[in-house]
C-alpha cells in the first residue's frame, strides 16, 4: 500500500511538472522583410520571397525564405524562448497554432497605401484575427483565452513607411517638417489600433524592434547617391519616430490594464556596429555582402540576370544586401533583446516580457 502510494505521488509529480516544463508561452510575429520567413513565398509575387541562392547560404544551406544568410531575430528568439522556428501564416496545411505564428511580410509598410501589393500590416493583422478562431476551434475557447494572454507579440514595422517618404520626395529632399509629422501621425495611429485589436483579442504582452538607423543602410546610401557613413535625414526621421512611439507606449500602458511592453534600441545598436564595426567582431560593416553598385547598395542580390557580387565569409559582414544584417548580427541583436539591459531594451527584456504574468 504504502509503495504503492509513493509510486503514484512520483508519478504524478513527474507527469505534472513534465506538462509544466512543456508549455511555453506562443509567439506572434507582424511585421516586414527583417522578421519574414516566408510569407513572402506563399504570397505568389515572382521573384520576392528571398527564393534563391545565395540566401539562406550559411545557416539553412538552400534559400529559406528570409532575407539572409541564415536566421532572422525571431528565429533566435523562438530558440531561446523554447520554441521551434514558427510558421508562416500562408503556409498551406498549417493546423497548429499553439506555438505562434509569423505573420511578417517583405516590403510591408503600416500605411495600407504605399505598397499595395504587399501584405501590409493591416493584412497581417486581419490574418491574426481569423487565426484567433482557427484556434479556439483547435484548443477551446478556455485555452485559447489563455494562450493569447500570455503570448508575446513582436513587431518590427514602419521602416518601409519612411523609406517610401525618402523615395518619393528623392529630387526634393529635405522632406519638410509638416510632410514627416503628417507621416508619422498617420502611422502611430493606425500601428495603435492595432495593438489595440490585438488586445481586444486578449493579447496583454507586446514587444517592438525600434526602426533602425535608416541612413546607414547601403540600399538608403544608394538611392541617394551618399558617399559616408550614414545619412542624416533618414537617421533624423528614424529618431523622431522612435521618440514618438517610446511615448505613445507609456501612454497605452496608462490606458490598457494589464498592458506590457518592451522596446528594444536596435536605432542605438545597429548604429554602433556600423560605426565601429570592428569592435563588434564585423570587418565590413558599410558595404554589404551581396549586391552591386556602391556599397552594393543596389538591392540586385538573387536578381536572375542582373550581375551581381557575394562575399565569400559572410560573418566578416554586418549586411548581408543592401538592407538586411547578417545571421551573425541577427545572433548579437537577438542576445541584447532577450537578455539585454534596460539601456538596450526597456521596460522588460524579452525574457522577463515571456515570464511575466
Ligand atoms: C491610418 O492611415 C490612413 C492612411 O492610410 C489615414 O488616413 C488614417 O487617418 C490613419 N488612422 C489613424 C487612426 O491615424
Amino acid at each position: 500500500m504504502f509503495p504503492t502510494f509513493i509510486l503514484l505521488s512520483v508519478l504524478l509529480f513527474s507527469s505534472l511538472s513534465l506538462s509544466n516544463a512543456q508549455y511555453k508561452p506562443p509567439l506572434f510575429v507582424f511585421g516586414d522583410s527583417l522578421y519574414d520567413d516566408g510569407m513572402t513565398l506563399y504570397n505568389g509575387v515572382k521573384g520576392a520571397g528571398a527564393e534563391f541562392w545565395p540566401y539562406g547560404e550559411t545557416y539553412f544551406k538552400k534559400p529559406a525564405g528570409r532575407y539572409s544568410d541564415g536566421r532572422l531575430i525571431p528565429d533566435f528568439i523562438a530558440q531561446y524562448a523554447g520554441l521551434p522556428f514558427l510558421q508562416p501564416y500562408l503556409k498551406p496545411g498549417l493546423k497548429d497554432y499553439t506555438k505562434g505564428i509569423n505573420f511578417a511580410s517583405a516590403g510591408a509598410c503600416v500605411l495600407v497605401e504605399l505598397r499595395p501589393q504587399t501584405i501590409n500590416l493591416k493584412r497581417q493583422i486581419n490574418y491574426f484575427v481569423e487565426m484567433v478562431g482557427k484556434l479556439k476551434q483547435q484548443v477551446g475557447e478556455a485555452q485559447a483565452k489563455k494562450l493569447l494572454s500570455e503570448a508575446v507579440y513582436l513587431f518590427n514595422i514602419a521602416g518601409n513607411d519612411y523609406v517610401v517618404l525618402i523615395q518619393k520626395n528623392v529630387k526634393k529632399l529635405p522632406v519638410s517638417n509638416f510632410k514627416k509629422r503628417r507621416q508619422m501621425n498617420m502611422i502611430i495611429g493606425n500601428l495603435t489600433s492595432h495593438i489595440k485589436t490585438i488586445y481586444n483579442q486578449g493579447g496583454r504582452k507586446f514587444a517592438f524592434q525600434n526602426l533602425g538607423p535608416l541612413g546607414c543602410m547601403p540600399s538608403m546610401k544608394y538611392m541617394l547617391n551618399f558617399k559616408g557613413t550614414c545619412a542624416e535625414e533618414p537617421q533624423q526621421l528614424a529618431r523622431m519616430h522612435n521618440a514618438a512611439f517610446g511615448s505613445q507606449l507609456k501612454r497605452l500602458q496608462g490606458q490598457l490594464p494589464g498592458f506590457k511592453y518592451s522596446v528594444y534600441d536596435f536605432y542605438t545598436s545597429l548604429y554602433l556596429r556600423v560605426l565601429y564595426g570592428t569592435r563588434y567582431g564585423f570587418r565590413e560593416s558599410q558595404t554589404a555582402c551581396c549586391g552591386s553598385g556602391s556599397y552594393n547598395g543596389d538591392f540586385t542580390c538573387q536578381k536572375k540576370g542582373t550581375s551581381f557580387s557575394v562575399c565569400s565569409n559572410p560573418n566578416d559582414y554586418l549586411w548581408f544586401d543592401a538592407a538586411h544584417p547578417t545571421d551573425k548580427a541577427n545572433q548579437a541583436f537577438s542576445k541584447e533583446f532577450w537578455s539585454g539591459g534596460s539601456n538596450l531594451v526597456s521596460p522588460y527584456n524579452l525574457q522577463n516580457l515571456f515570464a511575466a504574468r
